[in-house]
């Protein structure tokens, strides 16, 4: 066992009671924007989802116009590319797969849509990873072994990056996220270090995965307060039925 288990945050979506933070999620947005998506898709995402972000209607008619979207002409079925509007889904980023290992050295960045589900730990996950590359000379595990000792084969091959939050510990992408300010947040918000974009890009993730999460959640304390007041209920009607007064 090399590879590390996720650091676990005090995210604000964390609970029973856990909500999204818009003005993180706002944040996350931009970092999403400005450094992931040249390489990651969103597809699962249309415009206006965005809506849940806290954004007016004009700003986000301005997100969606920003993009170029593909496009059919329903006459000759010629393709080419519009302004998106709000009801568009964010664009892929490669047309194929063969664009996509192409231009990032035979791997295929995921599309981030569902990221924060389909992997083990969330935003845990993608906080870790996107904080977590280090140099393989040296790298101990949590018991102390030495990889480069017991493995003297496991050597980072060309062109990959030595991540111990991933599974097989190399990984395609580069760390994408290297200095502090390399999105610069607006008056009021956090600085813009390393692992606040991180954690920042890691809820938005979260909840492009789960927009539904807070309804979901009180959904659930209503049910548990339901059955709360039905079980007194049902004991007092018991007791009054099989009651030995007369
Ligand atoms: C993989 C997130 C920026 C290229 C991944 C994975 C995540 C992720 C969660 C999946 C890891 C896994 O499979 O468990 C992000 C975030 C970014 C970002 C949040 C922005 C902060 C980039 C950029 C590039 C890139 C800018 C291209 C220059 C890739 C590639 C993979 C990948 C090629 C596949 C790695 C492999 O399977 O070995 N990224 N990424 N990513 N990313 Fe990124």
């Amino acid at each position: 066992e090399f590879h590390k288990h996720p650091r676990e945050i005090a995210w604000s979506f964390n609970g029973p009671l856990g909500k999204y933070d818009k003005q993180q999620l706002q944040r996350g947005f931009q970092v999403y924007t400005e450094v992931c998506s040249a390489c990651h898709s969103l597809k699962q995402v249309a415009f206006r989802d965005l809506e849940a972000l806290g954004y007016s209607p004009a700003e986000i008619k301005a997100i969606a116009k920003a993009r170029q979207v593909p496009d059919v002409d329903p006459k000759t079925g010629e393709m080419s590319t519009r302004p998106g509007i709000p009801a568009d889904h964010f664009p892929l980023v490669y047309p194929n797969d063969v664009a996509a290992r192409a231009a990032n050295n035979n791997a295929i960045p995921p599309d981030l849509s569902l990221v924060a589900k389909s992997r083990h730990g969330g935003a845990d996950y993608i906080h870790s990873l996107l904080t977590g590359f280090t140099s393989q000379q040296g790298y101990k595990n949590e018991d102390g072994k030495e990889l480069l000792k017991e493995f003297p084969d496991a050597k980072t091959p060309e062109g990959l990056h030595f991540n111990p939050y991933f599974a097989n510990l190399n990984l395609a992408m580069a760390p994408p996220l290297t200095a502090e300010g390399q999105v610069s947040y607006g008056e009021g918000q956090p600085k813009p270090t390393v692992d606040q974009m991180a954690q920042d890009v890691s809820a938005f993730l979260t909840w492009a995965a789960e927009p539904k999460m807070e309804a979901r959640k009180s959904t659930g304390i209503a049910v548990v307060f339901f059955l709360l007041i039905a079980t007194v209920l049902a004991w007092m009607s018991y007791q009054n039925i099989w009651s030995t007064k007369e």
